[in-house]
């Protein structure tokens, strides 16, 4: 018999190392390396040459298979970001951050669907009955015909829904499960590893579709190794700013659609009501013109989304001045400080710099870049950008505007919201007109010139 040796896996990356180290050698991360019991102790697999399989039929690419009906929630922000509804046999992982609303949004899914006649099971792991059946009361949901079963142990889940066969299984959340073949503690690498395993594998088998909340850990990642990423067909964060009532709810990854796409929820005291016209709400806070601010015209997966760049430049105390930046990337910040700088001779070095995307979206389109740039130096300056003004455009390090995609519909929607100007890269392909005054500008120098020329 062979003993089972230890080993110990990177949470982040789910690489095994012989040994315990303070730093994962495969994906550099520190302290995420945890000891574990081997699935099993199998002995190195012998040759496979003795033993033939069976051969494997093949096919050509043109197969007569008709798409996969999808079936649609009618909550229509859902239905967008899985790529235009439910697709059958499919797994969908739904990370997020504790309390942001994953359990609320999952059973008003599963009781939409199951109105719309699919056959759903909600499994939690993670609450007792009463309290889901009061959720599921003040959600105005209680008379929804969902199946509710409260449990950890996978082996009897398997033989639950393998018994049932339901069209969508809903499992809260994937941390929770229990496979007691595996012996270590729920939540472990291998734990979440063997769950989402047997859960995808029950999906594939049964034509079931499963959606697995899964909770992310401090750096923002779903807990558990990313393996548990490859192995479901789509991967949804559901992301937002405790203290906004706004919820995101974007395709990081999607088989069955664009990744990217993102659905807009508020959190009301009614669970989460759709939001059809997001950028009307991101916009909705904003007051009189105040210097340091822009509103960018953006793009999230196939919708335009207006959002405010707001900025603050303040003199600093610091040697090392302060740069802090929420909702936008910071490399890209200190890219454009930098182009500012040496092209333009605008220097930020004795200013502190904070940026931040009104609303909590996270936008990580470069075409931010010169939405970004205009926030900065109308902080800097104390001027206020006009208005009725719509940005966007991606600086090259040559301090030359990049145009970008989809031009036409960022000026329909900025056009659709009252605005009457847009600020673009001299090489945009506009498109048909939209009415909006379109100032094109070859370069970051000829933008610094409009803005200081006319304001
Ligand atoms: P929940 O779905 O339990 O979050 P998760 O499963 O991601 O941990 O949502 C918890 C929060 O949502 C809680 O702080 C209360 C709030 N909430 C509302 O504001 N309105 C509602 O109708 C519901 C059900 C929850
Ligand atoms: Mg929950």
């Amino acid at each position: 018999m062979v003993k089972a040796v230890p080993v110990f896996t990177c949470t982040a990356c789910g690489a095994a190392h012989k040994k315990w180290a303070g730093r994962c050698d495969a994906c550099g991360a520190w302290n995420t390396i945890e000891e574990e019991t081997p699935l099993s102790a199998a002995p190195a697999a012998k040759s496979l040459g003795a033993a033939r399989g069976h051969a494997v039929p093949l096919s050509d690419l043109a197969s007569a298979e008709p798409e996969p009906p999808r079936a649609a929630s009618g909550m229509a922000e859902l239905d967008r970001v899985l790529g235009g509804g439910l697709v059958p046999a499919s797994a969908v992982l739904v990370g997020g951050d504790p309390g942001i609303g994953k359990s609320t949004l999952l059973l008003q899914a599963a009781a939409s669907f199951a109105r719309k006649g699919l056959k759903c099971i909600y499994i939690s792991g993670e609450e007792a009955g009463a309290q889901v059946r009061m959720r599921a009361r003040r959600l105005g949901l209680a008379d929804a015909p969902v199946h509710l079963a409260t449990e950890t142990n996978l082996r009897d889940i398997l033989t639950t829904l393998d018994a049932e066969k339901p069209d969508l299984a809903v499992i809260d959340s994937i941390q929770t499960m229990w496979a007691d073949q595996v012996d270590s503690a729920p939540g472990s690498v291998s734990q979440v590893r063997a769950a989402a395993h047997e859960l995808t594998a029950f999906a594939k088998r049964r034509g079931s579709a499963v959606m697995l909340v899964g909770h992310v850990t401090k750096e923002g990642q779903i807990a558990g190794p990313r393996v548990v990423e490859h192995m479901v067909d789509t991967v949804l964060y559901f992301e937002g700013e405790r203290g906004h009532q706004f919820r995101i709810l974007r395709a990081v990854k999607n088989r069955f659609g664009p990744a990217d796409e993102i659905g807009v929820f508020e959190m009301t005291g009614a669970g989460l009501a759709q939001v059809d016209n997001p950028s009307a709400l991101f916009l909705s806070d904003r007051g009189e013109p105040a210097p340091g601010t822009a509103v960018f015209a953006g793009i999230e997966g196939t919708r335009p989304v207006l959002t405010e760049i707001q900025a603050l430049v303040a003199p600093s105390p610091l040697g090392t001045p302060r740069r802090t930046v929420v909702g936008l990337d910071a490399g890209r910040l200190s890219t454009t400080l930098a182009v500012l700088e040496s092209r333009c001779a605008i220097p930020f070095a004795g200013y502190d710099v904070f940026l931040n995307v009104a609303g909590g979206l996270k936008v990580t389109e470069p075409a931010a870049d010169l939405a970004v740039a205009a926030a900065l130096l109308s902080a800097r300056e104390d001027t206020s950008l006009s208005p009725d003004c719509v940005i966007f455009g991606e600086i090259s390090l040559s301090g030359a505007l990049r145009p970008v995609g989809q031009t036409e519909n960022r000026l329909k929607e900025a056009q659709k919201l009252g605005f009457s100007t847009a600020i673009a890269p001299a090489r945009s392909k506009l498109g048909a007109p939209t009415g909006l005054t379109v100032r094109r500008m070859p370069d970051l120098t000829a933008f610094v010139g409009d803005m200081f020329g006319a304001g």
